[in-house]
C-alpha cells in the first residue's frame, strides 16, 4: 500500500473486489455501532450489546482482509466508508436492516469466491472460506433475532430476556479465523 494512490486499476479483479471488501466491512461495522447507539438510547442495553459487539467483529473481518492484501504485496488504495443509516422509526427495522446487511455481504463473498476461480487464483479462493462460512453464522443469527422481535409483539423486554439468554458474548476470536492487520479487536 503506497499513501498516494488513488486508484486500484492495477489490480485483479479479484484484487479489487476485495479492496470494496474492506470498505463493505468497514461500513457494516460503521452501521452496527449507530444501531448499538440508537439501542443504548432507548434503554435496551442488551440489543445494544450485540450490536457494539458485532461492530467489532465486523472492522476485524476488515483487517483480516488487509492483513492477507498486505501480505500478498498488494499495492493498494485504502478504502473509506459507504453512507449508513441512521433515522430509524422502530427496533425491528435496525434488526431487518442487519439481516439485509448480512445477505448483501454474504452475495459479495460468494462473488469473490466465483472471481477468484475465473482467475485461477487458488490461494484467494481459500482464503475466502472461512468469511463464508461465517456469513452463514451471521445470517442465523439475525434471522433469528427478526423472528423472536416479531414474536414478541412490540414487548421489548422478552426481545432483551432472549437476548440476555440466548445471545451471550462470544469468546475472543475463533481459533481458525484469519490474523488480522494489528490487534484484533473482536
Ligand atoms: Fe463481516
Ligand atoms: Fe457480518
Amino acid at each position: 500500500m503506497t499513501s498516494n494512490k488513488s486508484s486500484d486499476s492495477g489490480l485483479s479483479k479479484f484484487h479489487r473486489l476485495l479492496v470494496d471488501q474492506v470498505r463493505h466491512e468497514l461500513t457494516a461495522s460503521h452501521q452496527y455501532v449507530a444501531i448499538a447507539a440508537w439501542f443504548d438510547t432507548q434503554d435496551l442495553p442488551q440489543l445494544a450489546r450485540v450490536f457494539y459487539e458485532q461492530s467489532l467483529e465486523e472492522r476485524d473481518h476488515a483487517m483480516m482482509l488487509v492483513r492477507y492484501l498486505i501480505d500478498r504485496d498488494i499495492d493498494f488504495a485504502f478504502p473509506g466508508v459507504d453512507e449508513i443509516e441512521t433515522e430509524f422509526a422502530a427496533p425491528r427495522d435496525l434488526v431487518a436492516l442487519a439481516l439485509r446487511q448480512e445477505r448483501e455481504v454474504s452475495d459479495q463473498f460468494q462473488r469473490l469466491a466465483k472471481v477468484s476461480r475465473d482467475e485461477d487464483d487458488y490461494t484467494g479462493e481459500q482464503f475466502l472460506q472461512w468469511f463464508i462460512q461465517e456469513q452463514v453464522e451471521e445470517i442465523a443469527k439475525m434471522s433469528t433475532l427478526l423472528n423472536v422481535m416479531d414474536r414478541s409483539y412490540g414487548n421489548l423486554f422478552d426481545v432483551e430476556n432472549f437476548v440476555a439468554r440466548d445471545m451471550p458474548s462470544e469468546d475472543k476470536g475463533s481459533q481458525d479465523a484469519p490474523t488480522t492487520a494489528g490487534p484484533s479487536v473482536s
